[in-house]
């Protein structure tokens, strides 16, 4: 069979990187999270105290930034910045405050979709973010777009904080979830959208291995198929 990139995009907490690092797992495919590349950076740049609206600290400080990913002994994806392991800290609503922000500078944008390329340039992998169907590989042979109904994309989000011992209100994660909607599908540089051949997947009333068992479905078609 051959290597197919699969690229799964949506709003945030509809259950991409779930879905993605499942289905990377079964189909012994590399999972890469371009979410948590965004949030490194938004990191670098919080903890360095980058000014987003000077382009030249801006450039800078991306040239001092490497994203890796680890994967751990219990097989899951880590991600590290310049060699430390940060996978716990950019999942903390510090960062989901600002990385919307971030993802809408163009230089980061570039930087970023650059590394990605080069990580899927030997195909097999799962890649999930917010224009990979677009932008990033848009000859991709899967393209998946999820949606979710807003309430239960903030119960999920709000579980998966408080498996990290992160307890938020659920009000305040609809705020948050509302507020990167609007910022990622309206900003200038690759918004948020589905790709035209994109199958969308409306994940608000059905489980996880049921979004994997689709996915991979779906990826199993493209999988036999020759190339045209
Ligand atoms: O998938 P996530 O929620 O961890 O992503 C965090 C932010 O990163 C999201 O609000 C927008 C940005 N992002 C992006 O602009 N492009 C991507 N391919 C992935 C994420």
């Amino acid at each position: 069979m051959r290597k197919i990139i699969i690229a799964i995009d949506g709003y945030s907490a509809c259950g991409k990187s779930t879905t993605a690092r499942a289905v990377a797992q079964e189909l012994n495919y590399r999972y890469i999270d371009s979410g948590a590349m965004y949030r490194a950076v938004t990191l670098y740049f919080l903890d360095h105290h980058v000014a987003l609206t000077n382009p030249k600290e801006v450039d800078r400080a991306l040239q001092q930034i490497k994203v890796s990913f680890v994967v751990n002994s219990k097989g899951s994806s880590e991600t590290f910045l310049n060699g430390i392991n940060v996978e716990k800290e950019i999942r903390k609503m510090r960062i989901s405050e600002n990385v919307s922000q971030v993802s809408t500078i163009r230089a980061v944008r570039v930087a970023m979709v650059e590394q990605q390329r080069r990580m899927g340039k030997d195909r097999g992998v799962v890649m999930d973010g917010r224009d990979i169907g677009t932008v990033v590989f848009p000859e991709a042979e899967l393209k998946v777009f999820v949606t979710a109904e807003i309430l239960v994309r903030a119960f999920r989000r709000q579980k998966e904080l408080l498996e990290r011992d992160d307890l938020v209100d659920i009000d305040s994660i609809i705020e948050n979830l509302q507020q990167r909607d609007s910022i990622d599908s309206n900003r200038a540089e690759s918004p948020l959208r589905k790709a035209e051949d994109a199958t969308g997947i409306d994940t608000t009333h059905i489980t996880i291995d049921e979004q994997v068992d689709e996915v991979i479905r779906l990826a199993l078609t493209k999988m036999i198929r020759p190339p045209k």
